[in-house]
């Protein structure tokens, strides 16, 4: 008898976790405690069970008939989504989500890309491991350059076989700048060409305020037949006037790099003071934010496009200074401590 009790009470436990609707209670209620239900058998044949039996199997047949009797009065389940009628307190506090967003750094260098898009300009993307061909050598950059130097640029210290095998004389090193994507491109694609090149560049500075051992540049390149130092400056005019707001000026001053011919760094009136001469631009009222010029045909004849044929020009801009500059943020390293109360400013 105990034997049957017991597993009678094995399958209550089953039907009662299994019933949810309205039917499967009142099958539950027939099956076990109606007339003819199996607990109500065991119930009124109490009497036949030996003696020694009998308590243990009152007390259980009716802890189970109590059981079946609650899960009736709780009703059927809640269909799913289903709410209980309430009124809605409309001076509660909403639910608040928290959303992500992107690296104000991320943000930058797609609103540089979106603009250099819509003038035809393609994404390009290089190695952040080079060759000191790729990094000086073909960028007509001498042998004795202090740029070169060790405190200047990390140089690897990689397996001979490594640097072998980029079919390249020198050493590998992190690119100090994303002019490299330059020749990756034009060894790879005949002119004309057009190309936006974001990326990562490394330089060994001590860090502080203004100085990062890791940063952003966006380098740009055309080459076509024809280009003139007058479309550079058009185009850096436009590109600067859609990052900074229509009122800014642009100033070019000449400057040297040794891979444009002639090359200029290009300024933007300060958007603070709108030029008028404030804190952020050191009074002057002009801000620097990129390098240029006319590509060197050095760099033409070292990737094999013909000089006498080809111009161009390039330009580079560093990402960080750019993002600065745009929200007045006075120390670089707050891009870098993944600190969420700065971050999060920008969702
Ligand atoms: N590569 C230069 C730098 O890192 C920027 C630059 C790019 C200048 C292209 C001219 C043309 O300072």
């Amino acid at each position: 008898m105990k034997d049957k009790l017991e597993k009678l009470e094995r399958r209550i436990t089953e039907d009662i976790a299994k019933s949810t609707t309205a039917d499967d209670l009142e099958k539950l209620r027939i099956g076990y405690i109606g007339r003819k239900g199996e607990l109500t058998a065991v119930l009124k044949n109490i009497k036949e069970v030996s003696p020694d039996e009998r308590p243990y199997v009152g007390r259980k047949a009716n802890e189970l008939k109590s059981l079946i009797e609650a899960k009736i009065k709780e009703g059927p389940a809640q269909p799913k989504g289903a709410c209980k009628k309430k009124t809605l307190d409309v001076t509660l506090p909403g639910s608040h989500y928290e959303t992500g967003a992107l690296h104000p750094i991320t943000g930058t260098i797609n609103e540089i890309c979106r603009i250099f898009r819509g003038l035809g300009y393609r994404i390009a993307e290089g190695p952040e491991i080079e060759t000191e061909y790729h990094n000086f050598t073909a960028l007509n950059i001498p042998e004795d350059h202090p740029s070169r130097e060790d405190f200047h640029t990390f140089f690897l210290d990689l397996p001979a076989e490594r640097t072998k095998k980029t079919g390249r004389p020198g050493r590998m090193l992190l690119r100090s700048q994303t002019s490299t994507v330059q020749i990756r491109a034009m060894e790879a694609i005949k002119p004309p060409l057009q190309i936006i090149a974001p990326g990562k560049v490394f330089r060994p500075d001590a860090t502080d305020a203004s100085h990062s051992f890791m940063f952003h540049q966006v380098e740009g390149l055309i080459v076509d037949k024809g280009i003139r130092f007058s479309d550079l400056k058009g185009t850096l005019d436009l590109f600067c006037k859609k990052m900074f707001g229509a009122d800014t000026k642009t100033r070019f001053r000449p400057h040297f790099f040794p891979f444009t011919e002639p090359s200029a760094e290009v300024d933007v009136s300060c958007m603070m003071c709108k030029g008028a001469g404030c804190r952020v631009c050191g009074r002057k009222g002009w801000l620097e934010i990129l390098g240029a010029g006319m590509v060197n045909p050095k760099v033409f004849e070292a990737v094999g496009y013909d000089p006498d044929e080809w111009t161009g020009f390039a330009f580079g801009m560093g990402v960080e200074r750019i993002a600065m500059l745009k929200w007045g943020i006075t120390d670089i390293r707050v891009f870098f401590d993944n600190d969420v109360r700065f971050l999060g400013q920008f969702a």
